[in-house]
């Protein structure tokens, strides 16, 4: 005979494995449901796992979103895609162009940190090719929002492009047309951003950086960041558009300047910083308005927490310059930087305003509108 405490007992149980059960369907439900809006690396690298255990379908994400498989360190994968990726805001959205997702991804090498296809001295071609032009010419190998990485090797370099803009079509345009190629070249894993300031005001070209470094990170985990003016073509592809473990300047010799750095310090141009280092330093100075002096304080801020400057031989770090009107020079830019140490700790990205107007994964490019506010 069963005692009936017993089966009391068993009915509790079993009622609580049921509970338990509804409750997981629920939290998987809903994780599944949500996840444009919660993922999380780790979250993707569970999904994946669970998928390659478990045989079960396939993650949502492969479906449409360009996505990047990275190997860590620990020889896990880690599965990126653009977060927050809209596709009806593509202009390129026909998912058989998108990076396809390898069934295997241990069987991939990593790419070499300098990649076998560099050439050197490179030709910059100053014909202006109109956008659809380009979008036909990229189009078999670029995704959406301008980003590539290599199908054969896993990029060493996760690296968003950031380029402040506006009013610079024909800039742009040489600058998308021989940027592309480039970095493709260097095997890298890129995404070039623009970020446009809407309205008239005075253009804050490291307050644009401020945007773009935000925004890209919440398209996904970019390790390296290169902060570019539209205006500066690379002239050898051995100057690599990665991290190193010190900031780099890397605009070092340019045609105007008769190939000459004009001062030690100098930072214009183009810079390349890591996520963590642009964090430490609390990113741009968000206090110049027009031109000139945000790069020197950059510089400042970069020596005041101890790093410094690492820079490519002038032979290599070669840069032309495009012409086009110059800006309103900032009559304050001395005042504001000679001030500048004062301010590091509560001016840059912690005292970042801005109002995002637009987001669009163009075929070569994610473009940024933004409105700037001064902070208060
Ligand atoms: C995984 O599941 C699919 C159907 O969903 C099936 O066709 C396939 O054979 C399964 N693979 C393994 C290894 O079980
Ligand atoms: C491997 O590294 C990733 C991040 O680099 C981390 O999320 C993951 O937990 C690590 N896996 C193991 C097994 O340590
Ligand atoms: C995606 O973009 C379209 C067009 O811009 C917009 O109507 C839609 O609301 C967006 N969807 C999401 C989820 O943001
Ligand atoms: C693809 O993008 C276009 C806009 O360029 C949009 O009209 C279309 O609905 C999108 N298609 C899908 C499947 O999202
Ligand atoms: C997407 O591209 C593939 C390959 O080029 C093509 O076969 C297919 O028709 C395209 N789909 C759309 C909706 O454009
Ligand atoms: C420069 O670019 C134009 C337009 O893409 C092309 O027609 C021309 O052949 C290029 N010139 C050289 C020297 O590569
Ligand atoms: C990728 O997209 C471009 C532009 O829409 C198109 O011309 C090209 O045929 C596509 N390539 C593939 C492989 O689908």
């Amino acid at each position: 005979m069963v005692p009936w405490g017993a089966l009391n007992h068993l009915y509790k149980g079993l009622a609580t494995i049921v509970i338990a059960l509804i409750a997981l369907q629920y939290l998987f439900g809903s994780v599944l449901e949500n996840r444009r809006t919660t993922d999380t690396a780790e979250s993707l690298i569970a999904q994946y796992n669970r998928y390659r255990n478990h045989n079960i379908s396939k993650p949502r994400f492969y479906q449409g979103a360009p996505i990047s498989i990275e190997k860590t360190n620990n020889n896990s994968i880690l599965i990126s895609t653009i977060l927050n990726y809209n596709k009806s805001q593509a202009t390129n959205n026909n998912s058989s162009n998108l990076t396809q997702f390898n069934e295997n991804p241990s069987a991939i090498p990593n790419c070499p940190i300098v990649s076998p296809d560099l050439e050197g001295p490179i030709q910059v071609n100053k014909t202006i090719s109109k956008i659809n032009e380009l979008e036909a010419q990229f189009g078999s190998w670029l995704q959406p929002g301008g980003a590539y990485a290599p199908t054969n090797c896993v990029s060493q370099s996760v690296v968003a492009v950031i380029v402040p803009y506006r009013d610079r079509a024909e800039n742009l345009l040489l600058f998308l047309a021989h940027m592309h190629p480039f970095l493709k070249k260097q095997q890298l894993d890129y995404a070039i951003y623009i970020i446009e300031q809407d309205g008239t005001g005075p253009f804050n070209r490291a307050m644009l950086m401020n945007v773009g470094f935000t925004e890209a990170l919440k398209h996904r985990q970019y390790q390296c960041f290169i902060f570019h003016d539209v205006d500066l073509l690379p002239e050898d592809d051995r100057n690599l558009y990665n991290c190193p473990e010190q900031p780099r300047h890397m605009s070092v010799a340019v045609d105007i300047f008769k190939y000459r750095l004009p001062y030690q310090t100098l930072f214009g141009g183009v810079c390349a910083l890591t996520r963590d280092q642009f964090i430490s330093v609390n990113g741009f100075s968000n206090m110049f308005w027009g031109w000139g002096g945000e790069d020197d304080d950059m510089s400042n801020r970069v020596i005041y927490h101890n790093y410094h400057i690492s820079r490519y031989p002038v032979n290599i770090a070669r840069y032309t310059m495009l012409t086009h009107h110059k800006q309103k020079a900032n009559p304050k830019r001395y005042e504001t930087l000679v001030e500048g140490k004062k301010r590091y700790s509560q001016d840059g990205l912690n005292s970042l305003k801005y109002t995002l107007k637009q987001t669009k994964f163009n075929l070569l490019y994610t473009w940024v509108l933004v409105e700037l506010h001064a902070p208060s």
